[in-house]
């Protein structure tokens, strides 16, 4: 597996790559979650390529780029083991060059939910998958549903600015007690760690509702607010019934219906959803 560091190198590399290549964009402290996105993009490219770089512009002041877990040794060892052909780990200053001042803006899908509590998180996202397509010319490039919001805005971006890119989109992978893999579950403690599955449990209740037929939006995220009340150590932040692909906030959840939410568990931030209804 090639380890790359500047734009050049990707460049270089990327020339000599034959046939149809897949990229996983990563911030790293790899989990089962990434590794799913790594094995399918294994499965349907001749090349597979990833990224590892924590982004600093899609970090707010006060939120946690410094504590942010690194473990690029073992996220190495595990890529190459999955037979990665090659990964970039640049640092700030490749990714942003002295004087950078050009950034990518998908305005109305980035303004509600994670875009209203994370002012300049997708501004941040939305730029750095913009020069991570440029640089590695991918054909195909994989996201997590785990980060549903974001999804929505890189399928805006890749239509919006004809990225000829297909966004491919995997399956949240869980822990067996329903909680979904996040490099952020590393900062629970046991106690917050035992709390922390409430959250699947209430989007459980969100869809077993759904399924029996409830299309009342405000009946369905009452629901699932009250789920998550059951659990002390756990404060709601929001809980939505939205459009996927735009985000805005339904009255029935009636088509395609992204139930999400997030919570603060102690000091960690936790973000989970579920699809109603087609796909
Ligand atoms: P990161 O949080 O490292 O996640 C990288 C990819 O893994 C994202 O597409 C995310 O949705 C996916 N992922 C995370 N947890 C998952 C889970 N439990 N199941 C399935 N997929 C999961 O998301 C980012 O990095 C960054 O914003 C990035 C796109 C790299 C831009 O900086």
């Amino acid at each position: 597996m090639k380890i790359l560091r500047t734009v050049d190198d990707v460049r270089s590399f990327r020339e000599g790559a034959r046939g149809s290549v897949g990229l996983v964009p990563t911030m790293g402290a790899l989990h089962a979650g990434h590794l799913s996105l790594v094995a399918r993009a294994r499965g349907e490219n001749d090349r597979t390529f990833a990224s590892i770089f924590v982004n600093p512009a899609q970090f707010g002041p006060n939120e946690d780029l410094a504590a942010y877990p690194r473990t690029p040794e073992s996220d190495l060892r595990l890529l190459e083991s999955l037979g990665v052909d090659a990964v970039w780990t640049p640092s700030p200053a490749d990714v942003y060059p002295p004087g950078f001042q050009t950034f990518v803006n998908v305005d109305e899908v980035s303004a509600p939910l994670e875009g209203a509590r994370r002012p300049g998180h997708f501004r941040g996202v939305a730029t750095v998958v913009a020069k991570l397509f440029n640089v590695f010319r991918p054909d195909r490039a994989y996201f997590g549903q785990k980060d549903a919001q974001q999804v929505a805005v890189v399928r805006r971006m890749v239509a919006d600015l004809s990225f000829p890119v297909d966004v491919v989109v995997c399956p949240i992978v869980r822990e067996a007690d329903g909680l979904a893999l996040s490099s952020r579950n590393a900062y629970l403690s046991s106690d917050e760690r035992r709390s922390a599955p409430v959250i699947f449990r209430a989007l459980e209740a969100g869809r077993l509702a759904f399924e029996k037929g409830q299309r009342d939006a405000n009946s369905l995220r009452r629901l699932v607010s009250e789920v998550l009340a059951t659990e002390p150590l756990l404060e709601e932040d929001y809980v939505s019934i939205a459009d996927p692909d735009t985000l805005a906030e339904r009255t029935f959840a009636e088509g395609p219906t992204l139930l999400s939410l997030a919570a603060r568990v102690g000091r960690t931030r936790l973000i989970d959803n579920v699809l109603l209804g087609g796909t």
